[in-house]
């Protein structure tokens, strides 16, 4: 079961509309979940150097590309720009050290993490004597594009966008840049739809990917509060029952009737096949616009991981 689906970017690029998530995939698990997601037919990968996985992803890309299973112009793989790195001297040299771990010479396309930058320093995030981490406010988007669009003038990344980034933050860099971003990754679901910042990328020619489409359950340890349980929602449930499919299926199939790719997480073998088992129905007109009015604007993913970041001059929310 392939994704037979593409987004297309206003540069011709196709990226399958379906992508495998490794946010929170340990690195012990990436390895077969990783094995088992391309034997499902998942050509789309989407990693970063924060969750840690890049070397396993690279070494399982390597066997399948040597074996002849797969060949680099079906893979499409996506990489991000750390926020240690969101600085334009950094681009180059952190792209270049996710090439090294995934063992590639290009990515399809590399984001920019992250709209804020913490300080480059060798293990964990510095954190001051007040738990909170410490920031580097001298964040310069329009400088750190450009350096994104050397990157990919080098032929180090096919495609450059954007992660977490609002609206404001888009447009600076549409008003300075010389390339446009192709894309921007972020949290997207029934209770956080984001209409407006959708529509706004649809105008612009920006394609959107949704992160944490199921709600990611799995975060709340993260974050050490609950989170709501997109999978339990009565409206989902009622429509999974009537066209015979799983909540999982309705809520990614309804991201990507509304144009948006999407990227779950799951690192169960039977999960990961259900998730890219999106293409023999579709949800009608009436059910979609039942799915559309679930929205409370309620955002999980608020990076409260990181204390004291909202202080940052660009956080984004
Ligand atoms: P698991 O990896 O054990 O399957 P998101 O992509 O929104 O971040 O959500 C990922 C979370 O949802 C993980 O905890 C993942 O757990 C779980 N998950 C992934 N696919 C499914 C599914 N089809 N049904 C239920 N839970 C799922």
């Amino acid at each position: 079961m392939a994704c037979k689906m593409n987004i297309v970017f206003d540069n011709g690029t196709k990226m399958p509309a379906l992508g495998f998530g490794t946010w929170r995939a340990p690195d012990d698990e990436v390895e077969k979940a990783l094995n088992e997601a391309l034997e499902a037919g998942y050509r789309h990968i989407d990693t970063a150097p924060v969750y840690m996985n890049e070397k396993t992803i690279g070494k399982v890309l390597k066997e399948w590309l040597d074996a002849g299973k797969v060949t680099r112009n079906e893979l499409f793989v996506v990489t991000k720009l750390p926020p240690h790195g969101t600085r334009a001297s950094s681009v180059e040299k952190f792209l270049k050290r996710s090439l090294a771990d995934l063992q590639l010479e290009y990515v399809d396309l590399y984001h920019i993490h992250v709209p804020f930058t913490v300080p480059e320093v060798d293990g964990p995030f510095l954190m001051d004597d007040n738990g909170e981490i410490v920031l580097e406010t001298t964040t310069d988007h329009v400088a750190l594009w450009k350096a994104m669009e050397k990157v990919l003038e080098a032929g180090l990344a096919r495609n450059i966008g954007l992660s977490n980034f609002n609206q404001r933050q888009i447009q600076r860099i549409l008003d300075n840049c010389q390339i446009k971003p192709a894309n921007l990754q972020i949290e997207n679901h029934i209770y956080l739809q984001q209409p407006e910042l959708v529509e706004f990328c649809k105008r612009n020619g920006i394609t959107v990917t949704a992160y944490s489409p199921l709600g990611s359950k799995g975060i709340e340890q993260l974050l050490n509060r609950q989170v709501p349980d997109l999978l339990d929602n009565p409206v989902v449930k009622e429509i999974a029952q009537k066209l015979d499919k799983s909540a999982a299926q309705i809520l990614l199939r309804h991201l990507l009737q509304r144009g948006i790719s999407t990227i779950p997480k799951s690192t169960n073998s039977k999960r990961l096949r259900d998730n890219i088992d999106l293409f023999g129905f579709s949800i009608d007109d009436a059910d979609m616009q039942r799915l559309n009015e679930l929205d409370q604007n309620v955002r999980i993913c608020d990076f409260g991981f990181f204390p004291g970041i909202t202080k940052h001059p660009e956080f984004p929310f």
